[in-house]
């Protein structure tokens, strides 16, 4: 294994050093190469071109706007899981015909937002949903677009966090149950209620769960139609695993897109995946400095500057990402803990893992962390959220500044507030 020395045309080794012109006590920080980016993108619609799939990144992978608005460029849509979401997509200019709501605690507000701004369709997590979303398109005069999520009790394997299409997940509605709504529609006068949404797990490492998604998502169009009720079309959801290992075992992204094309053909249905994970994780990576290397009972610990609460996949799936001395020094590689300077035991990024000699000052690279990384990144112990720089073309630009101590205190108040006096809650 080689360590990816540049990013986008840029060496990685002068990177915490340029960011230190602008933040002085950087001693970690994100990296995206845009470049590397736009080719995968490119990749994922190529495979998918003879599908004519429309492709909408996953927001909550990573939403930094400088790589959004170059995914927008590039020509994907968005999928938005929450009002922020769905506001950052349109601020950023991804066209709202292009644009696809998730999630499974609809709120009125976001009923409000699609039928105000007119999205590709709303997935409902349920049948109950559906009345909701009438409601506000009612009030809207508008029709809205809605699939219902299907959940096939499809095992994808994985831990358990991240699949779900299994029996145990809160996701999604019976097959039997979609049907009845689907073929009971004309109850939703302003929806059109001609679409499926399946999204199995994430990290899939292979292509049979999703062939099975897919196999039972077309048994249920044929049933819906036999039963009067056709769809229009299936969103397949995003799934899409990566290498973290570094093995060369890749998600066999070209083959499958072959097959679905393939039981795509003779159906008129218009097809619409989500992919997050494919498209971000490996273009990003956390960048930190070795803050201190000790030894106890034979055990060699690397304390990085980043933690956590940087990058919490470690600590909260077992989840394992390759980490890389930038400028390694010579010697044989022994092995290491490397954890991160968060108070918490959990605070452990690998261990067991053989590295050649660190000393502090030495930086590393955790690779593939370009989704879930800074996304589900948090102030927790008292620590601001890491700058994000992008690389392209040799250029290197700091796109989201780091937060220093002040952002603890950002959102302090001292609003008197008065309980009961806005009386109960009513329903309408
Ligand atoms: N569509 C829906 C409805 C989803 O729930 C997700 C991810 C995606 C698309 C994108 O999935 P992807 O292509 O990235 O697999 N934080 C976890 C992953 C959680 C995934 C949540 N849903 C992790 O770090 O592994």
């Amino acid at each position: 294994m080689s360590a990816p020395l540049e990013f986008g045309g840029v060496p990685l080794a002068g990177v915490i050093d340029a960011l230190r012109e602008v933040e002085p006590r950087a001693d970690a920080c994100w990296i995206y190469d845009l470049d590397a980016f736009a080719a995968r993108v490119r990749r994922f619609q190529r495979a998918f071109a003879p599908l004519s799939a429309t492709v909408a990144l996953a927001l909550k992978a990573n939403s930094l706007p400088a790589l959004l608005e170059s995914a927008r460029d590039l020509g994907l849509g968005a999928e938005a899981g929450s009002i922020g979401e769905l506001e950052l997509s349109r601020r950023l200019g991804f066209d709202p015909a292009r644009t696809i709501l998730n999630g499974n605690g609809r709120s009125a507000e976001e009923a409000e937002w699609a039928a105000r701004h007119g999205l590709h369709s709303v997935n409902a997590d349920h049948v109950g949903e559906l009345d909701l979303l009438e409601r506000e398109a009612s009030r809207s005069s508008a029709r809205v677009r809605v699939a219902l999520r299907v959940n096939p009790s499809i095992e994808a394997g994985g831990h358990p966090y991240v699949a779900t299409g299994g029996d145990d997940a809160k996701f999604g509605i019976a097959p039997g149950e979609a049907l009845e709504a689907w073929t009971a529609r004309e109850r939703w006068p302003h929806l059109r209620l001609d679409g499926m949404h399946l999204h199995i797990g994430s990290q899939l490492q292979d292509a049979g769960p999703l062939q099975r998604g897919v196999e039972a998502a077309l048994r249920l169009t044929d049933e819906s139609a036999r039963r009067g009720a056709a769809l229009g079309f299936v969103n397949l959801g995003g799934g899409f695993g990566v290498d973290y290992s570094g093995s060369g075992a890749e998600f066999p992204l070209e083959g499958y897109a072959e097959w679905l094309t393939g039981r795509a053909r003779g159906r008129s249905l218009e097809w619409l995946l989500e992919p997050g994970r494919w498209l971000t994780a490996p273009i990003g990576a956390l960048l930190a400095e070795v803050r201190a290397v000790k030894r106890r009972d034979g055990q060699r610990f690397v304390v990085l500057a980043a933690g956590m609460n940087d990058l919490l996949r470690p600590a909260l799936y077992g989840a394992r990402h390759r980490i890389v001395p930038i400028a390694p020094r010579a010697g044989a590689d022994t092995p290491a803990v490397v954890v991160g300077p968060v108070c918490e035991s959990a605070d452990v990024f690998a261990s067991g893992i053989e590295l050649p000699p660190l000393e502090a000052g030495d930086r590393v690279a955790i690779l593939d962390a370009g989704a879930y990384g800074a996304a589900m990144s948090s102030n927790y112990n008292g620590r601001g959220r890491l700058a994000e720089l992008t690389a392209a073309g040799g250029e290197l630009t700091r796109v989201r500044a780091g937060e220093g101590p002040d952002a603890l205190l950002a959102r302090r108040t001292a609003d008197r507030l008065e309980p009961g006096k806005r009386g109960a809650r009513t329903t309408e």
